[in-house]
């Protein structure tokens, strides 16, 4: 609108200086034309009235003849009378109510004087007149002179009518002339302009928050805003370009954390970058009169952490730890790691009822049960499901408090923020939500027995994109979907549409980066070395466990593993030495305390059966293990058992795999965690089968040295190529391909 305006404005301005110039001209060549018809009038009515009065004063000396003809003619329409003076001073005639006598006395003289005509235009008694005089000659001799007054004020009325009409042709041009620029603009410019402004918006998918203010503007400005962006997104698809033909020359090459960082500033570029979890990458806690900083052992942590190390951006998750509040700053934020700050924590605190209902109850005595096929039984309880959606709720709020005018990118973790994404999005909707469901997803059925499964899918589906970590989870949640929603699957693209909003799931599996998330201290001893003596290791068979202390991960069918490989191989009693880093976790959690205790129970059943002196087939050091600690018993380690009931991956396996730089080491798994899936050379059991187990257990003892490097080799070079930075690549890139 704003440039038909201005388009219609400059029209009319110009049309008003071209009509007024013409007017103008018209009206000064109109009044010059009344004036020369008035003088050409006056001029012939002098000589008429100059012969006839020349004629009286030749007959009769009586100026009363005079004035008689005179008054005959005084006062007429135009005419407004005649002057006589005399050369001797007499006036015959004036016309009567005339003021300034004088003056015109002082004309008659110069004519007389003069012998010569006199035409003059003045204001006299407030109207417009013309004087015309001419001498009055008796015998050859000047005797007088004769004046006529006519009013000129007919003159100024035509004028100011001429200019009355130009006005009116002016408005009637200036409608008609609006009316068509207007329909002309309309088909011609703005029509199109707009319409190439809406393909412009459409195609950069600009119809977006960010854009609506937008709307409200004019269509140049839009077109404009749509142009700049369009120059935006060409540079960034040049720059795509660039990168994607760098990549490809690096294909094959390794994914670091400087490919990561680069590869995210071209995507990225300006965009904020946000992770939400429950679990924080780091905990503070006291220890004694001071604060440490612990990284918690989560899957989560683990994979996210080298990540965000890399890339920066803000880590938004639940300060659970008893220094966490005095470790942030006013608006709960810190820098971390401590050692290096990378990226910003933004903790949220929780009530303990919150944390009660949303984290202990919903998430861990729901739906973890609920995702995990491992026999107990998922508890539903309706003041949970309230925590949940309020604490989802709180955390939304803590991370859009954060979000600036960029569309932001929001990586949502795991099952303890299933709603997240719909509430995100349904605040900024021009924000790109990704959600990884870290755990496994179910089949239809067991996850059909959740009764809010339609409230936790819509929320899931506010995600652009939703990752698992095989593609039979992925299939188990379109599956899910498919019965619990009305929705769209395109079972080709991995797709659900539901009212219009399309969600993408794809499998990421996730992974490690090669090294702990420490600030590893060098010292003179072998860490190795120390270990072993410090635990009465030397010259034992080692095997290693790393876990929390979940019923998920097989720790009791571990054991009964360890119990019979003992049994059927003596010779292995005294030897042997499996050692357990266990972290309690969950443990107000009456499932979880049950469980803790049956392991004890197990272990010191064992532990007493083989115990010979100071020996003891089992090793379990329950409570936090630091990642450097960790990395050296795996490195300490003959092999590594991973028994998990199920799991989503289990980057133990993993960490085990990237620990062993000297390629030695056996690694036993789970053939139900998802790790199974790429490290098929690693020991594939079924933890139930407990015979299995141990004839496992007893090939890595047994393995030739040559096997286990080639197993090893064949594992490393698949964690080192799909590590966790292609894991981010790949996820953002699948992310960002809707921008
Ligand atoms: C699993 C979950 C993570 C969680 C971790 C530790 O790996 O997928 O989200 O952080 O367990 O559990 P916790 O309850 O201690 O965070």
């Amino acid at each position: 609108m704003k440039i038909t305006f201005r388009l219609i404005l400059s029209l009319l301005i110009a049309t008003v200086i071209v009509v007024a110039g013409f007017s103008c001209f018209e009206a000064k060549s109109e009044e010059k034309r009344l004036n020369e018809e008035l003088r050409l009038r006056a001029t012939v009515l002098a000589k008429t009235f100059k012969e006839a009065i020349e004629t009286l004063l030749e007959r009769t000396d009586q100026p009363s003849r005079i004035q008689k003809f005179i008054e005959k003619f005084q006062g007429h329409t135009r005419l407004i009378g005649l002057v006589v003076d005399m050369k001797d001073g007499q006036r015959i005639a004036f016309p009567p109510h005339l003021s300034r006598e004088d003056w015109f006395k002082k004309e008659s003289m110069k004519v007389m004087d003069e012998n010569l005509p006199l035409d003059l235009n003045s204001h006299w008694d407030g109207r417009k007149v013309n004087y015309h005089a001419v001498p009055l000659i008796r015998d050859g001799q000047v005797v007088g002179a004769l004046g006529l007054i006519h009013d000129r004020t007919f003159i100024v009325l035509q004028i100011r009518q001429f200019w009355k009409n130009s006005a009116l042709t002016f408005s009637i041009l200036a409608g008609i002339l609006s009316i068509v620029s207007l329909l002309v603009i309309r088909w011609n410019v703005t029509g199109p302009i707009s319409r190439i402004a809406s393909m412009i918006h459409k195609n950069l998918g600009m119809e977006s928050a960010t854009s609506r203010g937008i709307q409200q503007q004019g269509e140049i400005e839009k077109l404009l805003y749509g142009v700049v962006h369009m120059a935006a997104s060409l540079k960034a698809a040049r720059l795509d370009l660039v990168e994607q033909s760098r990549l490809a020359n690096e294909r094959g090459s390794i994914w670091t954390k400087e490919r990561l960082k680069d590869y995210l500033k071209t995507k990225f570029r300006d965009k904020q970058f946000y992770v939400v979890s429950n679990r924080e990458p780091y905990i503070h806690r006291r220890n004694g009169n001071g604060i440490e900083c612990i990284t918690p052992a989560s899957g989560v942590v683990t994979a996210l952490d080298p990540v965000m190390q890399a890339t920066g951006g803000m880590w938004i998750a639940h300060g659970a730890g008893n220094a966490d509040q005095e470790s942030v700053d006013a608006e709960n934020k810190v820098r971390v790691p401590p050692w290096k700050p990378s990226f910003t924590l933004k903790r949220v605190w929780l009530s303990p009822e919150e944390e009660q209902g949303y984290y202990y109850g919903f998430s861990n005595e729901g739906i973890w049960p609920l995702c995990h096929i491992s026999h107990v039984r998922p508890v539903f309880r309706m003041e949970d499901w309230n925590y949940y959606k309020e604490v989802n709720r709180k955390f939304a709020n803590a991370i859009l408090e954060e979000f600036g005018d960029e569309p932001p990118i929001v990586l949502v973790q795991d099952y303890h923020f299933a709603l997240l994404p719909r509430m995100i999005k349904e605040r900024r909707p021009d924000a790109k939500v990704a959600l990884f469901w870290h755990i496994p997803w179910p089949n239809a059925e067991a996850f059909g027995i959740c009764p809010w499964q339609e409230e936790i899918l819509e929320g899931m589906l506010g995600s652009d994109m939703i990752g698992f970590h095989t593609q039979f989870h992925c299939n188990n949640f379109l599956d899910t979907v498919d019965r619990a929603l009305e929705s769209k699957i395109n079972w080709t693209n991995f797709e659900v549409t539901r009212g219009g909003k399309k969600s993408t799931v794809r499998s990421f599996p996730v992974s490690v980066s090669g090294a702990p998330n420490v600030a590893v201290q060098e010292t003179d001893r072998d860490p190795l070395e120390q270990l072993r003596q410090d635990y009465g290791l030397k010259g034992k068979k080692i095997g290693i466990g790393v876990d929390r202390i979940d019923y998920t991960k097989g720790l009791l069918e571990r054991f009964w593993a360890i119990e019979r490989v003992l049994e059927k191989y003596p010779y292995l009693q005294g030897e042997l030495v499996f050692v357990e880093l266990g972290a309690p976790s969950r443990t107000l959690i009456g499932s979880y305390q049950s469980h803790l205790k049956e392991v004890e129970k197990l272990i010191e059943k064992i532990n007493q059966r083989f115990q010979k002196g100071h020996y003891r087939p089992i090793l379990f050091l329950e409570g936090h293990h630091g990642q450097k600690r960790i990395f050296d018993f795996y490195r300490l380690a003959d092999f590594c058992l991973v028994s998990s009931l199920h799991d989503g991956m289990n980057l133990v396996a993993k960490e085990f795999v990237s620990a062993r730089e000297d390629e030695d080491g056996v690694l036993i798994l789970s053939r139900f965690a998802g790790a199974s899936y790429e490290l098929s050379s690693a020991l594939l059991v079924n933890p139930y089968g407990i015979e299995g187990t141990a004839e496992a257990i007893h090939q890595a003892l047994t393995m030739l040295p040559e096997e286990r490097k080639e197993r090893m080799r064949k594992m490393r070079s698949i964690v080192k190529e799909h590590n966790i930075y292609r894991w981010a690549a790949d996820m953002i890139t699948e992310l960002v391909r809707s921008f």
